[in-house]
């Protein structure tokens, strides 16, 4: 029996391009006899468009770019949009969305409601791993080894710039990082080596959220693993990141193409043991299901520090997720498969439970 599968793309976000790219990347890797493929565009301005079936993988981005009026798009009717009463409508969600507004547990609420299964993480993964307090705060309980950090909301700033500057000087060291808690992609922040950077820093990441967070900046290598799985979960052999620029900022993700990815890792197994255990850990602190790109900061020492997971990493086939599967043994065809067969499976599972 064929699935039928729903490609959710593009997204109200900063990477709503990079979702483009990675969907038509994904209907070049389905395998079209075991699936059923429906576009669903979700412009820059938030509105949802449903297109015919596609059935053969999609060659230029512009096919993907669903325009108005000629498609299904009812944006503030989204559940007859996603559901149809007669025959089901979809089998599955793959949601290819990145950050605010795809990667944070709002779509992942929306297709909960609507009870339809999903590639990924749920809700509660989702926005733990968006904010990066939060998130923080959770692996702290897991006791997963991470930079000093400070944070505060905006207001506070506002009010106590000099104390909070003071607590900063004394729990944290220079350089310090400082981020707006809740993006990604690096938009929002930046490094400060001194008071003036810092209030700077502050003020740029205050645009974009009203919570910060502020880190000692550590000087290590960036190595990234894999984790694939619900309950049991797998990973992957690590990747390292090598960015030409200071820090791994927006332009090296996505305009650069000499940020190289050495894969695997140049570390030692001892590293590589350490750095699974805590992956998984990880993982589990957070609830992920599907997949998660665990990322670390590993010092000259061996001193492993976790810095953040993404709970939809980088999902082209020259994204680090998908390459680190690649070199584990598991092409993107296989993950894609894979990934949605665990959506079914924890779809599945839930719908066992009691709620009353
Ligand atoms: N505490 C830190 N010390 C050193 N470098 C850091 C630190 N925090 C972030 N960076 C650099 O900034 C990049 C982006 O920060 P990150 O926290 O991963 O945010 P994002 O969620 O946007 O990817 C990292 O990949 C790394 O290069
Ligand atoms: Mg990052």
């Amino acid at each position: 029996m064929k699935k039928k599968l729903g490609l959710l793309y593009g997204g109200k976000s900063a990477e709503h391009d990079v979702s483009l790219s990675t969907a038509r990347a994904v209907t070049q890797a389905l395998n079209f006899d075991k699936f059923d493929v429906f576009p669903i565009f979700i412009t820059r301005d938030g509105e949802w468009r449903k297109g015919d079936q596609l059935t053969a993988p999609v060659e230029s981005i512009e096919q993907l770019q669903l325009g108005k009026g000629t498609q299904d798009s009812i944006p503030n009717d989204v559940s007859s949009f996603l559901l149809n009463k007669d025959e089901k409508e979809f089998d599955v969600i793959f949601p290819l969305l990145h950050g605010t507004n795809g990667e944070d547990g709002t779509v992942q609420g929306l297709l909960e409601v609507l009870n339809l299964p999903y590639v990924g993480n749920g809700v509660l993964a989702s926005s733990a791993g968006m904010d990066k307090v939060v998130m923080k705060q959770l692996f702290e309980h897991a006791g997963l080894k991470q930079v000093p950090y400070v944070y505060f909301i905006r207001k506070e700033w506002n009010k106590n710039q000099d104390a909070l500057i003071a607590k900063m000087e004394e729990e944290l060291t220079w350089p310090m990082f400082v981020k707006p808690a809740n993006l990604g992609s690096s938009v929002g922040i930046s490094k400060a080596s001194n008071r003036e950077e810092l209030i700077k820093a502050i003020d740029l990441a205050s645009k974009y959220d009203r919570k910060i967070i502020v880190e000692t900046g550590i000087v290590a290598r960036e190595v990234e693993m894999g984790v694939l799985g619900n309950d049991s979960p797998k990973v992957s052999v690590p990747g390292e990141i090598k960015p030409v620029t200071d820090f791994y900022d927006y332009d090296s993700k996505y305009n650069d193409n000499n940020t190289g990815l050495i894969i695997p890792a140049p570390v030692t197994t001892d590293v590589v043991e350490r750095m699974k255990d805590m992956a998984i850990r990880a993982f589990k602190v957070l609830d992920c299901s599907g997949l998660v790109r665990a990322d670390f900061f590993v010092t000259a020492e061996d001193d492993i520090v976790i810095n953040e997971v993404n709970t939809m990493p980088g999902f082209t086939p020259v994204s680090m997720y998908p390459i680190l599967w690649q070199n584990t043994g598991v092409t993107y065809s296989d993950l894609i498969e894979q990934l949605i067969d665990l959506a079914i499976e924890r779809h599945e599972e839930k719908q066992q439970l009691q709620y009353q």
